[in-house]
């Protein structure tokens, strides 16, 4: 199959509506969409990405009022639908029988959000049927942040990629959760916890390490590059690795020595431009021939969070 990158909105409408699977830009990373009540649909995404079966779909729509025909709406979710979407927030609802077990891999409850892209809101609006869309990347590598990365990853196996330009978030979603005396924060990202429990009044709660997530998509091993990563006193991590060839991810210090390539994430000390970063800079690294990553932990606040998260889940032990 070829794959075609593009901006033409009606070119990825006509995918879409013949049940195949387009990319979409959105402000977080790159989805991998398709209609989200055509099993056939589905079925090309999980087979695309090579996505194990069990790891649910989160559906996009172009906006709040859509979210009752897919799943049963609380005052708290609607609370946060109204104040964080269209944005980088995935509420999890319990689904309505409108959405096919396939999409929630046979989960009750279905994850919906609203992408903030321009593009992709104009899509949305144009078609009839809400979109399913994970990160456009093979199942387990980086998540993508440019239409290139899309293609990096998937050429040959999807027809179309909507080119919306570099993502402005470029970290997946905060997954949350509400229940009657606490949030369940089930992923960290671009809406952090303090923002969640200031408009819904309720403590946000972060899932224990479970051996079966109940997001399976937050098994351990994930967003890994190629190259193996360690996380920790930087310094300390340079004298045990002084014989190889080392990319350093930091915030934004700069490190040099003998076979050491700095990265810093913003030489300004923003982390929403570290976040930004990250990815794109995972990616670059992992195109040389480095041996090992060593990575800093990041300042937690705001999106530092998500930052740290991502990480950890790169490192050489959870591969
Ligand atoms: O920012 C984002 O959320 C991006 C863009 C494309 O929207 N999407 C994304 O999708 O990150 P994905 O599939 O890579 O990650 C979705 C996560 C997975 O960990 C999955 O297990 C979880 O959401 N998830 C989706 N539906 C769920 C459900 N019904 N129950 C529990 N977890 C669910
Ligand atoms: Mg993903």
């Amino acid at each position: 199959m070829q794959t075609i990158i593009g901006t033409d909105i009606q070119e990825a409408i006509r995918f879409l509506e013949q049940n195949e699977v387009v990319a979409i830009p959105t402000e977080t990373v790159y989805g991998l969409a398709g209609n989200a009540l055509n099993d056939s649909s589905v079925a090309k995404i999980y087979a695309a990405k090579n996505r194990p079966a069990f790891n649910p779909l989160i559906i996009h729509i172009s906006g709040i009022d859509q979210i009752t025909k897919y799943a049963e709406l609380d005052e708290i979710s609607a609370k946060l639908a109204s104040a964080f979407m269209p944005g980088p927030l995935t509420l999890l609802l319990p689904k309505k029988s409108t959405v096919p077990d396939i999409t929630t891999a046979g989960s009750s409850k279905v994850a919906i959000r609203v992408p903030n892209h321009s593009l992709t809101q104009s899509l949305l609006k144009s078609i009839s049927f809400p979109l399913a869309a994970p990160s456009a990347n093979p199942s387990g590598y980086i998540s993508p942040t440019m239409a290139t990365h899309v293609y990096q990853g998937l050429h040959g196996k999807i027809p179309y990629i909507l080119d919306g330009g570099p993502t402005t978030v470029g970290v997946e979603s905060t997954i949350a959760e509400v229940y009657s005396d606490h949030i369940l924060l089930h992923r960290t990202g671009g809406i952090d916890e303090l923002q969640l429990e200031a408009v819904s009044g309720l403590p946000v709660r972060i899932p224990q390490d479970e051996a079966v997530p109940e997001t399976p998509g937050q098994l351990k091993s994930h967003y890994a590059p190629n190259t193996p990563l360690y996380r920790g006193d930087v310094e300390r991590l340079i004298q045990e690795h002084n014989d190889k060839k080392i990319a350093i991810i930091s915030f934004s210090k700069m490190y040099s020595g003998k076979n050491i390539t700095s990265y810093p994430l913003s030489t300004n000390g923003s982390l929403p431009e570290a976040a930004n970063q990250l990815f794109a800079t995972l990616r670059k690294i992992d195109d040389l021939a480095f041996d090992v990553i060593l990575a800093e932990y990041f300042p937690t606040e705001g999106i530092g969070a998500a930052i740290n998260d991502r990480i950890g889940r790169a490192q050489a032990e959870y591969r």
